[in-house]
């Protein structure tokens, strides 16, 4: 049953909103604690989506809420033309985290990618006048600007706005024999970009062999390596980086989502020999990294590099694939469990659509990707109290699922 409450709001949503993003799920909520959110009648959720891998820290953090606070006093923006020092820390923290290197920092996914595509292009023309073709493979997601949509190997996500941006090679996603001849044939590749677990594409893990051919084919023949983290960065894999577990350093990482754990930032980092080919004047925006921005990506750090923190990540994600096994072994209905860390996620044998919207009725969050995979995202810092809650949950409604479906097929 629809409250009226939120019957109010759907339909002025309706009236003053574009309806770009489908049918929203019938919920609005007003505040969040921990792992948990309240809708707008203040009934209780249970947080596995954590507003699509952002709020990394959960909800009301007392770290990040007191250095938002703190920064909120002082300044909120000036500029790119000035000095800024919550900017420095926040690079000097990602330097420290990943690799040495300098920070370019920006508002969204979307425009990390823009930025390393530019940065990719500029060094490959430096080189030869025809070194300008990227990479990418298929089911890859790399956002909704020309340049990060045109990157991504989807055409439903070009359909419908006339010719993408030209310079892109797009390969099948862990082929290697596919990708030797793409780079024996074609001399003009200047970069490739790829996500290690593909999250909007089905949490679709890279296999060790594919990425050590790559970086190794591409560190012989000057070509830029450009691993997209802005899902699977900053904690969320159960390491700091996800290009970690496969034993490669890239030469330019793109961030956002949990990188400000809520407040809307990215960046991009790179090797400081690239950094170089961004001359005054040839990249830049007008709020990337302000003052209260970058605070937050210095927060978000801090709290990631205290020891427990990226173990309970792990401690977590074992906790959740215990489970799932479990009701694997229980019902049919899974049919098979891929990820790492907090990236999780379970594949069905029917759209999820409806399972999100009975877990969301039960008072539990989760989200479906490409069509049939239920993604499994909590905030970093879930307790075990909402994770069993969660999971006890989640098995409650698969199994009551299934029941009804042999019932609707005897
Ligand atoms: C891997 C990856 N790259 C880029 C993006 C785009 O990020 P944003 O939506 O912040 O522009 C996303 C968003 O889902 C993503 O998952």
């Amino acid at each position: 049953m629809t409250s009226p409450k939120i019957a109010k709001i759907i339909d002025s949503d309706k009236e003053f909103l574009f309806q770009n993003y489908g049918e929203r799920l019938p919920v609005s909520f007003t505040k969040g604690d921990g792992s948990y959110l309240f809708d707008q009648d203040n009934k209780k959720y249970i947080d596995f989506f954590s507003g699509i891998a952002v709020c990394s820290l959960g909800y009301s953090n007392q770290a990040l809420k007191k250095a938002l606070h703190g920064q909120i006093d002082k300044l909120l923006h000036t500029s790119n033309w000035f000095h800024n020092q919550e900017q420095i820390e926040a690079a000097r923290m990602l330097s420290e985290t990943s690799f040495p290197g300098k920070t370019l920092f920006v508002n969204s996914g979307t425009e990390a990618n823009e930025a390393a595509i530019k940065l990719t292009r500029k060094y490959g023309l430096s080189v030869s006048p025809k070194k300008y073709e990227i990479i990418t493979f298929s089911k890859s997601f790399h956002g909704r600007t020309f340049g990060s949509m045109s990157a991504t190997a989807q055409e439903k996500i070009h359909k419908g706005f006339g010719p993408i941006v030209p310079g892109f090679t797009y390969l099948p996603f862990n082929d290697i024999k596919a990708f030797r001849k793409a780079v024996k044939k074609d001399r003009k590749i200047a970069g490739v970009m790829i996500e290690l677990i593909q999250g909007e594409g089905g949490i679709n893990v890279a296999d060790p062999d594919f990425v050590k051919e790559i970086f190794e084919t591409c560190n012989k023949n000057g070509i830029i390596t450009i691993v997209d983290e802005v899902q699977t960065g900053v904690g969320r894999t159960g390491k700091m980086y996800c290009y970690e577990h496969f034993g490669v350093t890239p030469d330019i990482i793109t961030l956002a989502k949990g990188l400000g754990g809520g407040m809307p930032v990215g960046a991009l980092h790179a090797k400081s020999f690239l950094a170089e080919y961004f001359t005054p004047g040839s990249h830049g925006t007008t709020f990337g990294g302000n003052h209260l921005a970058a605070s937050a990506v210095a927060a978000v750090l801090k709290e990631m590099k205290k020891k427990p923190f990226i173990s309970k990540v792990n401690s977590s994600s074992e906790y959740i694939l215990k489970r799932l096994i479990e009701i694997k072994s229980k019902s049919g209905y899974i049919k098979r469990i891929k990820g790492l860390g907090l990236l999780l996620g379970f594949e069905i044998a029917e759209p999820g659509a409806d399972l999100v919207r009975e877990a969301l009725a039960e008072g539990l969050i989760i989200n479906c990707t490409a069509e049939n995979v239920i993604r499994i995202i909590p905030p970093l810092t879930i307790d075990n109290g909402p994770l069993e809650e969660g999971m006890n949950l989640l098995e409650k409604i698969i199994l009551k699922k299934e029941s009804l479906n042999e019932n609707t097929k005897a």
